[in-house]
């Protein structure tokens, strides 16, 4: 059984006290749940006030994006080793919002999800195609793409640290989100790129998480698709009781 991961991508949202004040109203609503993994991804300001306030609940701190080097004259950069220090168990890495405005394309990718995952964090990889791909016919072979050279090189122990998030570009702020029939679709081809590419006992284990216009109304109805084992939420994480319900629902 996939235990389902939530995470909130709050992207550049919240500073610190607005961070700390979500947080500590999320701890109560979501307290007791084992059932699954919630993250919650802050700014890197955020990171390490949030950690603390997360520290002994059941809530996990993640980042939205890090470097490929552990340190030294890269300005403007995080490094993984930085984020586990300020208590990061996770990151985002290739959002799509990563790929479209700062050029990250497949191979750095690649580099940076070893490199994030050498250092011992745990990483959710975005993928998703644009609404052109998908109306042109080229869904598949985008998706295709992203995943074998995203995950290439990876080993077996490595991808079961790994989450990908199926995150459709154009259901991604837009509040038009895939139907389940549509997400399902996709996962299930997903999970049969990763069998592919690393055997069946571990892409039976892989976390794949939906992201895209989530909401408390549709996510119920999302998770009833059998590849589908969490979500990747970005506006409706914003808020605490809209996220805590979302999180219930994937249980
Ligand atoms: P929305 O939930 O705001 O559509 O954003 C999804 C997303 O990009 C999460 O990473």
């Amino acid at each position: 059984m996939r235990k389902p991961l939530i995470a909130g991508n709050w992207k550049m949202n919240k500073r610190v006290g607005e961070a700390v004040e979500t947080v500590k109203a999320l701890v109560p609503l979501v307290a007791g749940i084992t059932a699954a993994d919630i993250v919650v991804c802050p700014t890197y300001t955020a990171l390490h006030a949030v950690g603390q306030a997360v520290n002994g609940t059941n809530l996990q701190l993640g980042a939205q994006n890090c470097y490929l080097k552990e340190s030294g004259a890269y300005t403007g950069e995080i490094s993984p080793q930085m984020l586990r220090d300020v208590g990061c168990m996770w990151t985002i890495i290739g959002h799509s919002e990563r790929r479209q405005y700062f050029s990250e394309a497949d191979e750095l990718l690649n580099e940076k999800l070893k490199f994030a995952l050498s250092a011992g964090l745990k990483v959710m990889f975005c993928i998703g195609e644009t609404l052109q791909e998908r109306q042109s016919g080229k869904m598949n072979d985008v998706l295709e793409r992203q995943v074998t050279r995203g995950l290439q090189g990876l080993t077996v122990s490595q991808l079961v640290e790994t989450a990908l998030a199926y995150e459709p570009v154009w259901a991604i702020g837009t509040g038009v989100n895939a139907t389940p029939d549509q997400a399902q679709e996709a996962h299930a081809f997903i999970r049969g790129l990763a069998r592919k590419q690393f055997g069946e006992s571990v892409a039976a284990e892989l976390r794949i998480q939906y992201g895209g216009s989530v909401k408390p109304d549709n996510a119920k109805e999302l998770m009833m698709g059998p590849d589908l084992d969490g979500f990747l939420v970005g506006g409706a994480s914003l808020k605490a009781d809209s996220f805590a319900e979302i999180a219930k629902a994937a249980l």
